[in-house]
Order: structure tokens, then C-alpha cells, then sequence
């Protein structure tokens, strides 16, 4: 190798120095992302749902008739100071309802049921759920939409609270 070559590269010592700094940065990074990877595994990986019992508004806030909550996708159905809540999920896949008076329409493919829920023309394989509704203790209707009732149930909150 020629003089003017070895002009540009640093002395011995210096060299040294820059390959221990990287070889300390190496272990340094590498036991960083191990402790990160560590403190990881104290965050699982969970998915968190909205609880499926909620309340909705007090009764003597329902009007007679339907009214849609869009927060939680249904229809509270009021009708002689009882109520049932009718899921606004159309049982296809998955797109929300309207109430058009006489019956639901699904928006997306078609699907049209009756006030009951029931299916009048398809594609949806199954009638709309009605879920199960009480009172809660300080008097707000209160909805488990994990649980389906029979279609025809109705819930009449205590006289004090509608
Ligand atoms: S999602 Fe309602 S008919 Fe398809």
C-alpha cells in the first residue's frame, strides 16, 4: 500500500476507540429492546368491548312509537307505557336499519322486515333481535344486547317511572 493511502486513515488508537464506542452502543441497544420487549409483555394484547348492558334514557323520555338510538344502534318501541327494544343491526351483515313508518329497511342489500322485526323479503337470514330490557336502579331503561328475548316480550317499568 502506497504512503499517500495510509495518509487518511486514523492511527491505531483512534480506530480502537470508534469500534469500542460502536461495540458498547450495540450491547446498549440491544439490552434497551430487550427491557422494552419485557415491559411489553405487562400490556397483553386484549381487545376491549363496550359492555353489552347499558342504559338508555329514563321511560317518560320515549315518545309513543319508535325511536332510534344511534349511540347504541336500536329502536326503543313504546307503546302503552311498555317498551321493547329492537336491535338495529340488520342480521345480513351488519348495516343499520331505518324506520320507515310501516316497516325497517336495510339501506345496504334490501332486506325489509316488519314492525315486529320479523323478515318480510331478504337477503337477511333472520328476523331483527329484541333484546332484553328492564329498569335500572335509579330508573333509566336499561339494555343487555347480549341477550335476545322472544319477539312479543315487553317491559312496563313501575308506574312511578314512566
Ligand atoms: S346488510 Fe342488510 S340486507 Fe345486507
Amino acid at each position: 500500500m502506497s504512503d499517500a493511502g495510509q495518509k487518511n486513515l486514523p492511527p491505531d488508537s483512534e480506530r480502537r476507540r470508534v469500534l469500542r464506542l460502536l461495540g458498547k452502543g450495540s450491547v446498549a441497544a440491544a439490552f434497551a429492546a430487550q427491557i422494552g420487549a419485557a415491559a411489553r409483555a405487562f400490556f397483553p394484547n386484549i381487545l376491549y368491548e363496550p359492555p353489552t348492558k347499558f342504559k338508555l334514557k329514563r321511560p317518560a323520555e320515549y315518545p309513543p312509537g319508535f325511536t332510534f338510538d344511534t349511540t347504541h344502534r336500536l329502536f326503543v318501541v313504546s307503546e302503552n307505557d311498555a317498551f321493547h327494544v329492537i336491535s338495529a343491526v340488520c342480521p345480513h351483515l351488519g348495516c343499520t336499519v331505518q324506520w320507515r313508518e310501516t316497516e325497517f329497511d336495510c339501506p345496504c342489500h334490501g332486506s325489509r322486515f316488519d314492525p315486529h322485526g320479523s323478515v318480510i323479503s331478504g337477503p337477511a337470514p333472520r328476523g331483527l333481535s329484541w333484546l332484553d330490557t328492564g329498569i335500572s336502579p335509579d330508573g333509566f331503561l336499561e339494555v343487555d344486547s347480549a341477550v335476545d328475548v322472544a319477539p312479543g316480550f315487553r317491559f312496563a317499568p313501575p308506574k312511578r317511572q314512566v
